[in-house]
């Protein structure tokens, strides 16, 4: 069984979220507890909490959080306008609307109830969710695991970890259940910029499981896969289109682009709950952009870039389905055709 910190869990008397700050990490390692939705939303917006199926879970619990607080005549416009607040912190991932629709979908259900009895259910659901979250995330590991071999090494990009999900992560899933089976599978880490969730996150998280990983700069990949160095890259996603169109982290489809020139495999590894069938390819994805501060000063000491440099800060790129080897869910490795495939699995 795995042992990493639990990165989201309500607070023991239920009244808040408790949550590591990710943003702090790999410095130190900081548990914070959010109540009110505008820190809820701060959180999320400022990538304290991160990665598709983590925000799902963090908004699940922060729904049944503000919940609480309902009078019986307000409850249902209270809780339509806090989910609507929710879904507009980040656009991309999926998950996010997804969980909290789940959430507010299951209060309806319930009108005419006591709000207590309404409360005790969204309790329940997000524990649902987060637990389901848990057993896919396991499947996945063991399913990309078996894609790769004793001695190779994987180019991982951006966090596709615990922190990002729960217990084993998705893209590094097989290199958590690898070292946890004395496997020799190593790991080359892109820093991703501008956020460097590869080198902050990815490379704590695989460092602190005793898997054999080295940092490199993600303009370092093309020379890594020359070489011979890279026999698969491993990535998450934050929302699959019905075509297997992948939109994860900025540079993912810049690596996958490089490993089919070298012929390296790509594997998109990503619970159920991320993929968006209604979604047709990844061209209607919504690409969340971000504050030019965080290519232009962010984490240097003093600004690397002229003041007032003009600065296009897009967050998620979109993996052409063609440049994918498999994608990998909780139920299985998945070949082309995907559209076919994905329609038969989750359609
Ligand atoms: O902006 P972030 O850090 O939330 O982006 C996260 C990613 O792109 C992850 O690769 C993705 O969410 C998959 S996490 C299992």
């Amino acid at each position: 069984m795995l042992n990493t910190p639990k990165n989201i869990a309500l607070s023991p008397d239920g009244s808040a979220v408790r949550i590591i700050d990710q943003t702090l990490l790999p410095g130190k390692l900081e548990y914070i507890e959010l109540r009110d939705r505008e820190a809820m939303y701060e959180a999320i917006r400022s990538l304290r909490v991160r990665g598709a199926p983590a925000i799902g879970i963090f908004a699940a619990y922060c729904v049944y959080v503000l919940a609480r607080d309902y009078g019986e005549s307000e409850f249902f416009s209270r809780l339509d306008v806090d989910c609507d607040y929710l879904i507009s912190c980040r656009p991309t991932a999926v998950n996010l609307s997804r969980q909290v629709e789940r959430m507010r979908a299951l209060a309806r259900s319930m009108a005419g109830e006591r709000t207590q009895t309404i409360v005790g259910a969204l309790g329940r659901e997000a524990e649902a969710i987060h637990g389901e979250d848990a057993a896919m995330c396991r499947s996945i590991a063991e399913a990309g695991l078996s894609l790769l071999h004793e001695g190779d090494t994987v180019l991982t990009h951006c966090n596709a970890g615990p922190l990002a999900t729960s217990e084993y992560g998705t893209g590094l899933g097989p290199l958590l259940l690898a070292a946890e089976r004395g496997m020799d599978i190593k790991a080359y880490v892109d820093e991703t910029r501008p956020l460097l969730q590869g080198a902050r996150l990815t490379a704590w998280e695989l460092m602190n499981a005793g898997v054999d990983c080295t940092l490199i700069c993600d303009n370092m990949a093309a020379l890594a896969m020359a070489q011979g160095r890279v026999q698969a890259v491993l990535a998450g996603c934050d929302r699959m289109a019905a075509n297997g169109d992948a939109a994860n982290k900025i540079g993912t489809s810049g690596a996958a682009v490089i490993a089919k020139h070298y012929g390296v495999p790509v594997y998109i590894l990503l619970p159920s709950s991320t993929i968006d069938m209604a979604c047709p390819t990844g061209a209607q994805i919504p690409i969340e952009e971000r504050d030019g501060e965080e290519i232009r000063s962010l984490w240097y000491a003093r600004p690397m870039a002229p003041e007032g440099v003009k600065c296009w800060d897009p967050a998620f790129d979109v993996t052409d389905h063609e440049l994918i080897a498999a994608i990998v869910t909780e139920k299985g490795v998945i070949r082309p055709p995907y559209d076919v495939n994905l329609k038969k699995l989750f359609g």
